[in-house]
Protein backbone atom coordinates (compact mmCIF):
# COMPACT_ATOMS: atom_id res chain seq x y z
CA UNK A 1 0.00 0.00 0.00
CA UNK A 2 0.81 3.42 -0.64
CA UNK A 3 2.04 5.95 2.00
CA UNK A 4 -0.72 8.58 2.57
CA UNK A 5 -0.64 11.95 2.21
CA UNK A 6 -2.73 14.96 3.27
CA UNK A 7 -2.77 16.64 0.75
CA UNK A 8 -4.39 14.55 -2.54
CA UNK A 9 -4.74 15.87 -6.00
CA UNK A 10 -6.67 14.11 -8.38
CA UNK A 11 -7.04 15.34 -12.28
CA UNK A 12 -7.33 12.96 -15.18
CA UNK A 13 -3.95 13.52 -16.00
CA UNK A 14 -0.59 13.32 -13.97
CA UNK A 15 1.75 16.20 -15.27
CA UNK A 16 4.11 13.87 -16.92
CA UNK A 17 4.38 12.02 -20.11
CA UNK A 18 3.72 8.14 -20.02
CA UNK A 19 7.74 7.61 -21.16
CA UNK A 20 9.51 7.25 -18.13
CA UNK A 21 13.15 6.80 -19.36
CA UNK A 22 14.54 3.50 -19.50
CA UNK A 23 16.41 4.04 -16.47
CA UNK A 24 13.30 4.52 -14.30
CA UNK A 25 14.01 8.56 -13.83
CA UNK A 26 10.87 10.99 -14.27
CA UNK A 27 10.83 14.71 -15.40
CA UNK A 28 8.48 16.85 -15.38
CA UNK A 29 6.77 16.88 -18.98
CA UNK A 30 4.29 19.48 -18.80
CA UNK A 31 1.61 18.47 -20.77
CA UNK A 32 0.39 21.14 -23.10
CA UNK A 33 -2.95 22.20 -21.75
CA UNK A 34 -3.96 24.71 -18.48
CA UNK A 35 -4.40 22.59 -15.88
CA UNK A 36 -1.13 20.75 -15.86
CA UNK A 37 0.96 23.96 -16.38
CA UNK A 38 -1.01 25.59 -13.15
CA UNK A 39 -0.99 22.74 -11.00
CA UNK A 40 2.95 21.89 -12.24
CA UNK A 41 3.66 25.27 -10.74
CA UNK A 42 2.10 24.67 -7.21
CA UNK A 43 2.93 20.73 -6.72
CA UNK A 44 6.12 20.39 -7.83
CA UNK A 45 7.53 20.60 -4.48
CA UNK A 46 4.45 20.09 -2.09
CA UNK A 47 4.27 17.23 0.01
CA UNK A 48 1.50 15.82 -1.86
CA UNK A 49 -0.12 12.60 -4.00
CA UNK A 50 -1.16 13.29 -7.71
CA UNK A 51 -3.94 10.79 -8.22
CA UNK A 52 -4.37 10.74 -12.16
CA UNK A 53 -3.78 9.24 -15.46
CA UNK A 54 -0.22 8.11 -16.98
CA UNK A 55 -1.38 8.21 -20.77
CA UNK A 56 -2.01 5.47 -22.64
CA UNK A 57 -3.74 2.14 -22.29
CA UNK A 58 -3.01 -0.70 -19.91
CA UNK A 59 -1.99 -2.12 -16.53
CA UNK A 60 -1.06 0.53 -13.69
CA UNK A 61 2.84 1.59 -13.17
CA UNK A 62 4.66 2.41 -9.88
CA UNK A 63 5.23 5.66 -10.90
CA UNK A 64 9.15 7.47 -8.89
CA UNK A 65 8.59 10.32 -6.77
CA UNK A 66 8.89 14.02 -8.13
CA UNK A 67 10.50 15.99 -5.74
CA UNK A 68 8.65 15.56 -2.68
CA UNK A 69 5.42 14.96 -4.89
CA UNK A 70 3.94 11.19 -4.85
CA UNK A 71 1.95 10.04 -7.80
CA UNK A 72 -0.35 7.07 -8.04
CA UNK A 73 -1.41 6.24 -11.12
CA UNK A 74 -4.79 5.23 -12.21
CA UNK A 75 -4.55 2.72 -15.30
CA UNK A 76 -7.37 2.92 -17.74
CA UNK A 77 -8.33 -0.16 -20.92
CA UNK A 78 -8.31 0.43 -23.96
CA UNK A 79 -12.11 0.30 -23.57
CA UNK A 80 -12.49 2.66 -20.60
CA UNK A 81 -10.35 5.57 -22.76
CA UNK A 82 -12.62 5.47 -25.21
CA UNK A 83 -15.95 5.62 -23.53
CA UNK A 84 -14.86 7.69 -21.00
CA UNK A 85 -11.85 10.15 -22.01
CA UNK A 86 -12.24 10.45 -25.52
CA UNK A 87 -16.70 9.68 -25.14
CA UNK A 88 -18.24 11.33 -22.65
CA UNK A 89 -15.59 13.50 -21.31
CA UNK A 90 -14.24 15.17 -24.34
CA UNK A 91 -17.16 14.34 -26.96
CA UNK A 92 -20.05 15.28 -24.33
CA UNK A 93 -18.90 17.56 -22.01
CA UNK A 94 -16.38 19.36 -23.81
CA UNK A 95 -18.02 20.69 -26.40
CA UNK A 96 -21.16 21.20 -24.42
CA UNK A 97 -19.68 22.96 -22.22
CA UNK A 98 -17.81 25.53 -24.52
CA UNK A 99 -21.13 26.62 -25.86
CA UNK A 100 -21.95 23.51 -28.14
CA UNK A 101 -19.50 25.08 -31.14
CA UNK A 102 -18.98 21.46 -32.17
CA UNK A 103 -21.99 19.14 -31.37
CA UNK A 104 -21.77 17.49 -28.19
CA UNK A 105 -22.56 13.68 -28.60
CA UNK A 106 -24.66 11.33 -26.27
CA UNK A 107 -23.94 7.44 -25.67
CA UNK A 108 -25.40 5.76 -23.14
CA UNK A 109 -22.38 3.12 -23.08
CA UNK A 110 -20.19 6.47 -22.41
CA UNK A 111 -22.00 7.44 -19.07
CA UNK A 112 -21.29 3.87 -17.92
CA UNK A 113 -17.79 4.01 -18.67
CA UNK A 114 -17.77 7.23 -17.27
CA UNK A 115 -19.24 6.13 -13.83
CA UNK A 116 -16.64 3.22 -13.86
CA UNK A 117 -13.61 5.15 -14.10
CA UNK A 118 -14.68 8.32 -11.53
CA UNK A 119 -15.41 5.06 -9.31
CA UNK A 120 -11.79 3.97 -9.74
CA UNK A 121 -10.64 7.66 -9.34
CA UNK A 122 -12.26 7.91 -6.03
CA UNK A 123 -10.81 4.80 -4.75
CA UNK A 124 -7.54 5.36 -5.82
CA UNK A 125 -7.87 9.16 -3.55
CA UNK A 126 -9.16 6.87 -0.82
CA UNK A 127 -6.51 4.94 -0.63
CA UNK A 128 -3.48 7.75 -0.67
CA UNK A 129 -5.43 10.13 1.58
CA UNK A 130 -4.89 10.39 5.15
CA UNK A 131 -7.07 10.62 8.13
CA UNK A 132 -8.88 14.10 7.86
CA UNK A 133 -6.98 14.57 4.64
CA UNK A 134 -7.80 17.03 1.67
CA UNK A 135 -8.38 15.90 -1.69
CA UNK A 136 -9.03 18.28 -4.47
CA UNK A 137 -10.40 17.56 -7.83
CA UNK A 138 -9.89 18.64 -10.77
CA UNK A 139 -11.93 18.95 -13.92
CA UNK A 140 -14.74 17.93 -16.20
CA UNK A 141 -13.49 14.52 -16.42
CA UNK A 142 -14.08 13.62 -12.32
CA UNK A 143 -17.05 15.47 -11.80
CA UNK A 144 -18.41 12.41 -9.87
CA UNK A 145 -15.76 11.66 -7.81
CA UNK A 146 -16.42 14.06 -4.78
CA UNK A 147 -20.01 12.66 -3.82
CA UNK A 148 -18.22 8.70 -4.33
CA UNK A 149 -15.08 9.74 -2.61
CA UNK A 150 -17.76 11.19 0.74
CA UNK A 151 -19.62 8.05 0.48
CA UNK A 152 -15.99 6.62 1.08
CA UNK A 153 -14.54 8.99 3.64
CA UNK A 154 -16.59 10.96 5.23
CA UNK A 155 -13.87 12.64 7.14
CA UNK A 156 -12.12 13.72 4.62
CA UNK A 157 -12.22 17.93 3.08
CA UNK A 158 -12.92 17.59 -0.14
CA UNK A 159 -12.69 20.45 -3.51
CA UNK A 160 -13.67 20.78 -6.72
CA UNK A 161 -12.23 22.75 -9.12
CA UNK A 162 -13.67 23.12 -12.72
CA UNK A 163 -11.16 24.34 -15.26
CA UNK A 164 -13.64 24.56 -18.37
CA UNK A 165 -16.65 27.07 -18.33
CA UNK A 166 -19.89 25.60 -16.68
CA UNK A 167 -22.31 26.76 -18.61
CA UNK A 168 -25.75 28.34 -18.05
CA UNK A 169 -29.08 25.79 -17.26
CA UNK A 170 -30.21 25.98 -21.50
CA UNK A 171 -27.45 23.67 -22.07
CA UNK A 172 -26.67 21.78 -18.91
CA UNK A 173 -30.77 20.52 -19.02
CA UNK A 174 -29.35 19.06 -22.52
CA UNK A 175 -27.09 16.22 -20.41
CA UNK A 176 -29.15 12.94 -20.43
CA UNK A 177 -27.62 12.32 -17.05
CA UNK A 178 -27.49 15.99 -16.00
CA UNK A 179 -28.91 15.43 -12.40
CA UNK A 180 -26.10 12.58 -11.19
CA UNK A 181 -23.72 14.91 -12.62
CA UNK A 182 -24.78 17.84 -10.88
CA UNK A 183 -25.15 16.08 -7.52
CA UNK A 184 -21.53 14.20 -7.97
CA UNK A 185 -20.25 17.52 -8.13
CA UNK A 186 -21.92 18.91 -4.97
CA UNK A 187 -20.39 15.76 -2.82
CA UNK A 188 -17.56 18.66 -2.52
CA UNK A 189 -17.50 21.32 0.32
CA UNK A 190 -16.08 23.94 -2.01
CA UNK A 191 -16.81 23.82 -5.56
CA UNK A 192 -14.84 26.57 -7.23
CA UNK A 193 -15.17 28.30 -10.90
CA UNK A 194 -12.95 30.68 -13.71
CA UNK A 195 -15.55 33.14 -13.48
CA UNK A 196 -18.73 34.16 -11.13
CA UNK A 197 -21.69 33.31 -14.05
CA UNK A 198 -20.57 29.78 -13.12
CA UNK A 199 -21.30 29.93 -9.84
CA UNK A 200 -24.40 31.96 -10.61
CA UNK A 201 -25.89 28.87 -13.30
CA UNK A 202 -24.91 26.19 -10.82
CA UNK A 203 -27.06 27.74 -8.24
CA UNK A 204 -29.61 27.93 -11.18
CA UNK A 205 -29.17 24.45 -11.76
CA UNK A 206 -29.23 23.04 -8.27
CA UNK A 207 -32.55 24.92 -7.60
CA UNK A 208 -33.99 23.98 -11.12
CA UNK A 209 -32.94 20.35 -11.16
CA UNK A 210 -32.59 19.21 -7.37
CA UNK A 211 -34.51 21.65 -5.34
CA UNK A 212 -31.84 22.53 -3.27
CA UNK A 213 -31.45 25.80 -1.42
CA UNK A 214 -29.07 28.12 -3.17
CA UNK A 215 -27.38 31.42 -4.03
CA UNK A 216 -24.43 32.43 -5.90
CA UNK A 217 -22.25 31.26 -2.56
CA UNK A 218 -23.70 28.48 -1.51
CA UNK A 219 -26.09 25.45 -2.49
CA UNK A 220 -27.80 23.65 0.44
CA UNK A 221 -28.64 19.73 0.06
CA UNK A 222 -30.00 17.29 2.31
CA UNK A 223 -28.60 19.56 5.24
CA UNK A 224 -25.40 19.50 4.11
CA UNK A 225 -23.93 23.20 2.64
CA UNK A 226 -21.62 23.33 -0.58
CA UNK A 227 -19.94 26.19 -0.99
CA UNK A 228 -18.90 27.91 -4.66
CA UNK A 229 -17.23 30.83 -5.80
CA UNK A 230 -15.25 32.18 -8.41
CA UNK A 231 -11.15 31.74 -8.83
CA UNK A 232 -9.48 32.33 -12.00
CA UNK A 233 -6.62 30.18 -12.36
CA UNK A 234 -3.32 32.24 -13.06
CA UNK A 235 0.36 31.43 -14.40
CA UNK A 236 3.57 31.24 -12.33
CA UNK A 237 4.15 34.71 -13.08
CA UNK A 238 7.55 34.86 -11.43
CA UNK A 239 8.87 31.62 -13.54
CA UNK A 240 7.46 33.35 -16.95
CA UNK A 241 9.34 36.76 -15.95
CA UNK A 242 12.77 34.82 -15.23
CA UNK A 243 12.95 33.18 -18.71
CA UNK A 244 12.10 35.53 -20.63
CA UNK A 245 14.89 37.94 -18.72
CA UNK A 246 17.36 35.04 -19.34
CA UNK A 247 19.74 36.39 -21.46
CA UNK A 248 19.95 32.98 -24.05
CA UNK A 249 16.39 33.61 -24.18
CA UNK A 250 16.11 37.43 -25.07
CA UNK A 251 18.97 36.30 -27.58
CA UNK A 252 16.75 33.38 -29.01
CA UNK A 253 13.85 36.16 -29.69
CA UNK A 254 16.36 38.54 -31.84
CA UNK A 255 17.13 35.71 -33.65
CA UNK A 256 13.64 34.24 -34.71
CA UNK A 257 12.88 37.78 -35.43
CA UNK A 258 15.80 37.47 -37.90
CA UNK A 259 14.61 34.03 -39.06
CA UNK A 260 11.01 35.28 -39.25
CA UNK A 261 12.80 37.88 -41.99
CA UNK A 262 12.72 40.96 -39.79
CA UNK A 263 9.30 41.74 -40.30
CA UNK A 264 7.66 45.00 -39.39
CA UNK A 265 5.43 43.38 -36.97
CA UNK A 266 4.93 39.72 -35.75
CA UNK A 267 1.75 38.31 -35.18
CA UNK A 268 1.46 35.49 -32.62
CA UNK A 269 -0.95 32.57 -32.01
CA UNK A 270 -0.23 29.54 -29.42
CA UNK A 271 -3.16 27.10 -28.83
CA UNK A 272 -3.92 23.44 -28.16
CA UNK A 273 -5.42 22.60 -31.56
CA UNK A 274 -8.79 22.69 -30.46
CA UNK A 275 -11.97 23.57 -32.44
CA UNK A 276 -12.59 25.95 -29.07
CA UNK A 277 -9.87 27.75 -30.03
CA UNK A 278 -11.25 29.52 -32.81
CA UNK A 279 -8.18 29.21 -34.76
CA UNK A 280 -10.16 28.86 -38.62
CA UNK A 281 -11.91 32.41 -37.61
CA UNK A 282 -8.58 33.74 -37.29
CA UNK A 283 -7.90 32.36 -40.30
CA UNK A 284 -10.24 33.78 -41.76
CA UNK A 285 -9.90 37.03 -40.79
CA UNK A 286 -6.27 37.06 -41.48
CA UNK A 287 -6.87 36.00 -45.32
CA UNK A 288 -9.36 38.37 -45.95
CA UNK A 289 -6.88 41.32 -44.57
CA UNK A 290 -3.94 39.81 -46.89
CA UNK A 291 -6.51 39.88 -49.87
CA UNK A 292 -7.67 43.65 -49.53
CA UNK A 293 -4.21 44.52 -49.12
CA UNK A 294 -4.64 45.65 -45.45
CA UNK A 295 -1.74 43.53 -44.52
CA UNK A 296 1.02 42.42 -46.77
CA UNK A 297 3.06 39.67 -46.78
CA UNK A 298 7.65 40.62 -45.88
CA UNK A 299 5.96 43.61 -43.52
CA UNK A 300 4.00 41.33 -41.42
CA UNK A 301 3.99 37.60 -40.64
CA UNK A 302 1.68 35.05 -38.95
CA UNK A 303 3.31 32.86 -37.00
CA UNK A 304 0.93 30.07 -35.59
CA UNK A 305 1.90 27.25 -33.26
CA UNK A 306 -0.81 24.68 -32.50
CA UNK A 307 0.25 21.51 -30.61
CA UNK A 308 -2.23 18.62 -31.56
CA UNK A 309 -4.49 17.66 -29.30
CA UNK A 310 -7.16 14.67 -28.67
CA UNK A 311 -6.23 13.31 -31.96
CA UNK A 312 -8.47 10.31 -31.74
CA UNK A 313 -11.54 12.17 -31.52
CA UNK A 314 -12.93 12.68 -34.76
CA UNK A 315 -14.01 16.17 -34.34
CA UNK A 316 -10.08 17.25 -33.29
CA UNK A 317 -8.52 15.23 -36.90
CA UNK A 318 -11.03 16.82 -39.18
CA UNK A 319 -10.58 20.26 -37.51
CA UNK A 320 -6.92 19.58 -37.90
CA UNK A 321 -7.40 19.06 -41.73
CA UNK A 322 -9.57 21.55 -42.26
CA UNK A 323 -6.92 23.86 -40.64
CA UNK A 324 -3.98 22.59 -42.27
CA UNK A 325 -5.91 22.83 -45.84
CA UNK A 326 -6.48 26.31 -45.42
CA UNK A 327 -3.00 27.58 -44.12
CA UNK A 328 -1.83 25.76 -47.09
CA UNK A 329 -4.53 27.58 -49.21
CA UNK A 330 -3.10 31.23 -47.45
CA UNK A 331 0.56 30.08 -47.99
CA UNK A 332 -0.13 29.18 -51.72
CA UNK A 333 -2.13 32.26 -52.65
CA UNK A 334 0.25 35.06 -50.73
CA UNK A 335 3.16 33.73 -49.57
CA UNK A 336 6.32 34.01 -51.69
CA UNK A 337 9.21 32.06 -52.25
CA UNK A 338 11.12 31.92 -49.06
CA UNK A 339 8.36 34.11 -47.12
CA UNK A 340 5.55 32.71 -45.91
CA UNK A 341 2.15 34.51 -45.25
CA UNK A 342 1.82 31.87 -41.64
CA UNK A 343 4.23 29.68 -40.34
CA UNK A 344 2.63 27.21 -39.05
CA UNK A 345 4.18 25.33 -36.39
CA UNK A 346 2.57 21.81 -34.86
CA UNK A 347 4.72 20.92 -32.26
CA UNK A 348 5.49 20.95 -28.64
CA UNK A 349 8.14 23.81 -27.67
CA UNK A 350 9.59 23.91 -23.98
CA UNK A 351 9.13 26.38 -21.92
CA UNK A 352 11.85 28.74 -22.74
CA UNK A 353 11.49 28.77 -26.77
CA UNK A 354 8.04 29.78 -26.02
CA UNK A 355 9.31 32.30 -24.30
CA UNK A 356 11.25 33.47 -26.84
CA UNK A 357 8.13 33.59 -29.18
CA UNK A 358 6.78 35.57 -26.88
CA UNK A 359 8.80 38.91 -26.81
CA UNK A 360 9.60 38.14 -30.15
CA UNK A 361 5.22 38.70 -30.98
CA UNK A 362 4.37 42.70 -32.12
CA UNK A 363 0.43 41.39 -31.95
CA UNK A 364 -0.45 38.30 -29.72
CA UNK A 365 -3.72 36.72 -30.70
CA UNK A 366 -5.89 35.02 -28.49
CA UNK A 367 -9.47 34.55 -29.53
CA UNK A 368 -11.26 31.31 -28.81
CA UNK A 369 -14.28 30.79 -28.97
CA UNK A 370 -14.91 30.20 -25.42
CA UNK A 371 -12.30 29.37 -22.90
CA UNK A 372 -12.02 28.73 -19.43
CA UNK A 373 -9.49 31.20 -18.48
CA UNK A 374 -6.61 30.85 -21.13
CA UNK A 375 -3.15 30.79 -20.18
CA UNK A 376 -1.10 31.58 -22.72
CA UNK A 377 -2.60 35.51 -22.85
CA UNK A 378 -1.28 35.35 -19.28
CA UNK A 379 2.09 34.10 -20.03
CA UNK A 380 2.34 36.59 -23.18
CA UNK A 381 1.84 39.57 -20.54
CA UNK A 382 4.11 38.50 -18.12
CA UNK A 383 6.47 37.78 -20.67
CA UNK A 384 6.78 41.31 -21.95
CA UNK A 385 9.13 42.72 -19.59
CA UNK A 386 9.47 46.02 -21.69
CA UNK A 387 6.03 46.67 -21.26
CA UNK A 388 5.63 46.16 -25.56
CA UNK A 389 3.29 44.25 -27.44
CA UNK A 390 -0.51 44.40 -28.06
CA UNK A 391 -2.82 41.32 -26.90
CA UNK A 392 -5.55 40.77 -29.02
CA UNK A 393 -8.50 38.57 -27.00
CA UNK A 394 -11.49 37.20 -26.88
CA UNK A 395 -14.07 38.57 -24.82
CA UNK A 396 -15.57 34.91 -24.16
CA UNK A 397 -12.06 33.67 -22.47
CA UNK A 398 -12.11 33.88 -18.66
CA UNK A 399 -8.93 36.43 -18.97
CA UNK A 400 -11.23 38.69 -20.14
CA UNK A 401 -12.12 39.42 -17.15
CA UNK A 402 -8.83 40.53 -15.96
CA UNK A 403 -6.94 41.41 -18.74
CA UNK A 404 -9.33 43.68 -19.63
CA UNK A 405 -6.51 45.96 -20.94
CA UNK A 406 -6.43 44.01 -23.75
CA UNK A 407 -7.61 45.31 -27.24
CA UNK A 408 -10.61 42.95 -26.49
CA UNK A 409 -12.81 40.83 -29.64
CA UNK A 410 -15.94 39.11 -30.19
CA UNK A 411 -14.22 36.11 -32.82
CA UNK A 412 -17.08 35.08 -34.56
CA UNK A 413 -17.38 38.49 -35.93
CA UNK A 414 -14.94 38.46 -38.48
CA UNK A 415 -14.69 42.03 -39.63
CA UNK A 416 -14.29 43.49 -35.91
CA UNK A 417 -11.68 40.58 -35.84
CA UNK A 418 -9.90 42.26 -38.72
CA UNK A 419 -10.78 45.63 -37.20
CA UNK A 420 -8.98 45.14 -34.03
CA UNK A 421 -5.77 43.32 -35.48
CA UNK A 422 -5.18 46.63 -37.28
CA UNK A 423 -6.22 48.78 -34.46
CA UNK A 424 -3.23 46.62 -32.33
CA UNK A 425 -0.51 46.50 -35.21
CA UNK A 426 -1.35 50.26 -35.13
CA UNK A 427 -1.69 51.19 -31.88
CA UNK A 428 0.94 54.26 -30.90
CA UNK A 429 3.88 52.45 -28.19
CA UNK A 430 2.69 54.69 -25.41
CA UNK A 431 -0.78 52.98 -25.30
CA UNK A 432 0.82 50.14 -25.73
CA UNK A 433 3.03 50.26 -22.61
CA UNK A 434 0.27 51.95 -20.40
CA UNK A 435 -1.99 49.14 -21.11
CA UNK A 436 0.87 46.54 -20.73
CA UNK A 437 1.86 47.88 -17.66
CA UNK A 438 -1.92 47.75 -15.81
CA UNK A 439 -1.96 43.80 -16.88
CA UNK A 440 1.60 43.14 -15.79
CA UNK A 441 0.38 44.55 -12.11
CA UNK A 442 -3.07 42.55 -12.20
CA UNK A 443 -0.63 39.36 -12.66
CA UNK A 444 1.71 40.03 -10.13
CA UNK A 445 -0.58 39.99 -7.65
CA UNK A 446 -3.20 37.47 -9.33
CA UNK A 447 -0.65 35.24 -10.21
CA UNK A 448 -1.05 30.97 -9.31
CA UNK A 449 0.49 30.94 -5.57
CA UNK A 450 -2.36 33.75 -5.07
CA UNK A 451 -4.95 31.35 -7.02
CA UNK A 452 -4.16 28.13 -4.74
CA UNK A 453 -3.67 30.35 -1.36
CA UNK A 454 -7.03 31.59 -2.24
CA UNK A 455 -8.60 28.35 -2.82
CA UNK A 456 -7.44 26.21 -0.63
CA UNK A 457 -7.73 28.74 2.27
CA UNK A 458 -11.25 28.99 1.32
CA UNK A 459 -11.75 25.45 1.60
CA UNK A 460 -9.82 24.97 4.67
CA UNK A 461 -10.59 27.98 7.21
CA UNK A 462 -7.45 27.13 9.23
CA UNK A 463 -5.42 28.09 6.54
CA UNK A 464 -2.99 24.87 7.23
CA UNK A 465 -3.51 23.84 3.40
CA UNK A 466 -2.50 27.10 1.86
CA UNK A 467 0.42 27.22 4.23
CA UNK A 468 1.93 24.41 3.63
CA UNK A 469 2.14 25.02 -0.09
CA UNK A 470 3.62 28.61 0.70
CA UNK A 471 6.39 26.98 2.01
CA UNK A 472 7.56 25.59 -1.30
P1 LIG B 1 -5.92 24.90 -22.60
O1 LIG B 1 -5.90 24.61 -21.16
O2 LIG B 1 -7.27 24.85 -23.22
O3 LIG B 1 -4.94 24.11 -23.40
P2 LIG B 1 -4.52 27.37 -21.88
O4 LIG B 1 -4.14 28.52 -22.74
O5 LIG B 1 -5.16 27.73 -20.60
O6 LIG B 1 -5.44 26.42 -22.79
O7 LIG B 1 -3.25 26.51 -21.51
C1 LIG B 1 -2.38 26.02 -22.47
C2 LIG B 1 -1.05 25.73 -21.82
O8 LIG B 1 -0.33 24.85 -22.69
C3 LIG B 1 -0.20 26.96 -21.63
O9 LIG B 1 0.51 26.88 -20.41
C4 LIG B 1 0.74 26.93 -22.83
O10 LIG B 1 2.01 27.50 -22.57
C5 LIG B 1 0.88 25.45 -23.08
N1 LIG B 1 1.10 25.21 -24.52
C6 LIG B 1 0.29 25.57 -25.54
N2 LIG B 1 0.84 25.24 -26.73
C7 LIG B 1 2.00 24.66 -26.45
C8 LIG B 1 3.03 24.10 -27.25
N3 LIG B 1 2.98 24.06 -28.58
N4 LIG B 1 4.08 23.57 -26.61
C9 LIG B 1 4.15 23.59 -25.26
N5 LIG B 1 3.22 24.11 -24.46
C10 LIG B 1 2.15 24.65 -25.04
C1 LIG C 1 -7.77 21.70 -20.77
C2 LIG C 1 -8.50 20.91 -19.70
C3 LIG C 1 -7.53 20.01 -18.97
C4 LIG C 1 -6.75 19.16 -19.95
C5 LIG C 1 -6.09 20.02 -21.02
C6 LIG C 1 -5.35 19.20 -22.09
O1 LIG C 1 -6.89 22.55 -20.15
O2 LIG C 1 -9.15 21.80 -18.79
O3 LIG C 1 -8.20 19.19 -18.04
O4 LIG C 1 -5.78 18.37 -19.30
O5 LIG C 1 -7.07 20.82 -21.64
O6 LIG C 1 -6.19 18.23 -22.64
P1 LIG C 1 -5.90 16.67 -22.54
O7 LIG C 1 -7.15 16.04 -23.09
O8 LIG C 1 -4.70 16.44 -23.39
O9 LIG C 1 -5.64 16.31 -21.12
Amino acid sequence: MMRQSSLVVVANRLPLDDNVAPDGACEWRRNPGGLASALHSILRQAPATWVGWAGGAGPPRPLPDIGTLRLRSVALTEDELRGYYEGFANSTLWPLYHDAVEPPLFDRGWWETYLVVNRRFAEAAAEVAEQGAAVWVQDYHLQLVPEMLRQMRPDLLIGFFMHVPFPPPELFMQLPRRAELLRGMLGADLVGFQRPQAAHNIAQLATKLLGAQANDRTITLGGRTTRTGAFPVSIDVAEMQALAARPDVVAHARELRGLLGQPRRILLSVDRLDYTKGIEHRLTAYRELLRDGLVKVRDTVLVQVAVPSRERVESYRTLRDRIEGEVGRINGEYGRVGEPAIHYLIQPFDRAELAALYQTADVMVVTPLRDGMNLVAKEFVAAREDGSGALVLSEFAGAADELNDAFLVNPHDVEGLKDTLLRAMEAEPADLATRMERMRAHLRSHDIMAWARDYLSTLDHTGRLAERLARR
